[in-house]
């Protein structure tokens, strides 16, 4: 039987989306090898161009062409192998030009969270560029396919299902993710795949649905995939391979962390995030440089008000300043025990969804 992952004629004949991880961890060396492999490597928007010596004068501007930079790149890696595409916060400032940005670059695929994601089909019109929302509720499932079926007339071209094991910012209440069980979770997922099933059945088309969040090994996905999903996204496990974009502190900070480790923070944006526990988590001092300057990364960040700017926080870490960084990663990252390459990842997910070598 075939496994292949069709979004709505794009065909990636490993079921598997590399999920999209800001700042910097998923740009094209990780997205590149990931399509390469026949997956769907995705790079993430958020502060994009921030290795650029015109990021700190011009971040926005600088982002928006790092954007086509790395889908170019990410294309050349792949080879005409599996697909590249971004993902775009919709909470990001300035949201509708990254979009568009994306889709110019010829971006095969937009997956969008952190908000929803309401506006999204307008942008990509007229365009080869499948959409996705991430959801994490029925009722988010929902709100989304109603809004985009009275407004727009259409359904997603794919759903992207994120649980409460996931890696960054992080869609539910910290009280749900303290207390929310595997069993419960499953039900919900249940659920959203019937949202996908009426919405899709209005329009004559099967909505693909990936699950996200805690999915590891080759057995992690088994279990999704009978669970009736059409395949998986998965970051946290990339992390920790030789292509991923982050510094190789970043990916040792993963290798040495025990189950304790990885912990629930308040991101000074208002949602919370997981992250690996580290100085930086521990300091309650925290504080932005005296001539500290906005990056200009999300809409509703308020600057007098956050005790750290996350884009410093987020870009120290990936650049390996673990001491004043933030690192981000899923429930699983504690799973990581040595660097691998993504071919060998990607081989133990085709297994797992029984294709042939
Ligand atoms: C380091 C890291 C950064 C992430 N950054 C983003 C992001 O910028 N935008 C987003 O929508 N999701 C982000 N995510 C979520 C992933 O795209 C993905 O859906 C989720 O982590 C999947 O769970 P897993 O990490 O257990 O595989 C991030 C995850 C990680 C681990």
């Amino acid at each position: 039987m075939s496994r292949a992952l069709m979004i709505n004629g794009l065909t990636a004949p490993v079921p598997v989306i590399q999920g999209g991880m800001g700042v910097g961890v998923s740009l094209s060396g990780l997205a590149g090898n990931v399509a390469k492999c026949g997956g769907i490597g995705i790079i993430s928007t958020a502060q994009i161009g921030y290795q650029e010596p015109e990021f700190e004068e011009h971040p926005i501007e600088t982002n928006l062409k790092a954007i086509a930079k790395h889908i170019r790149r990410a294309k050349e890696i792949a080879g005409g192998c599996g697909a590249v595409g971004v993902n775009i916060m919709v909470a990001t400032r300035r949201y509708e030009e990254y979009v568009k940005a994306a889709v110019k670059a010829g971006a095969d695929l937009i997956i969008s969270g952190a908000g929803l994601p309401a506006v999204l089909p307008s942008l990509v019109e007229k365009s080869r560029t499948r959409i996705a929302p991430v959801v994490s509720s029925i009722k988010s499932a929902s709100v989304i396919c109603r809004l985009w079926d009275r407004k727009y007339k259409r359904c997603p071209d794919l759903m992207v299902i994120e649980g409460p094991k996931a890696g960054g910012h992080l869609g539910f209440a910290r009280e749900e993710l303290e207390k929310i069980t595997d069993a419960e979770y499953e039900k919900e997922i249940q659920g959203i795949m019937e949202v996908s099933k009426e919405y899709g059945a209005k329009y004559g088309y099967h909505i693909p649905v990936v699950v996200a969040g805690g999915i590891y090994d080759g057995t992690d996905m088994e279990n999704a995939l009978k669970l009736g999903a059409d395949g998986v996204q998965v970051a946290t496990r990339f992390v920790t391979t030789y292509e991923c974009d982050a510094s190789d502190r970043y990916k040792q900070a993963y290798i040495d962390a025990e189950e304790e480790d990885i912990v629930l923070v308040q991101s000074p944006v208002g949602m919370p995030g997981r992250a690996v526990k580290n100085a930086f988590i521990l300091d309650k001092e925290k504080d932005k440089p005296e001539n500290w300057k906005c990056h200009q990364c999300l809409e509703k960040c308020n600057p007098a008000n956050i005790p750290y700017c996350i884009t410093d926080a987020l870009v120290n870490a990936v650049k390996g300043n673990l001491d004043q960084g933030l690192i981000f990663c899923g429930s699983n990252a504690f799973r990581a025990k040595k660097l691998e390459h993504v071919s060998e990842i990607m081989e133990e997910y085709k297994k797992a969804a029984g294709m042939c070598e």
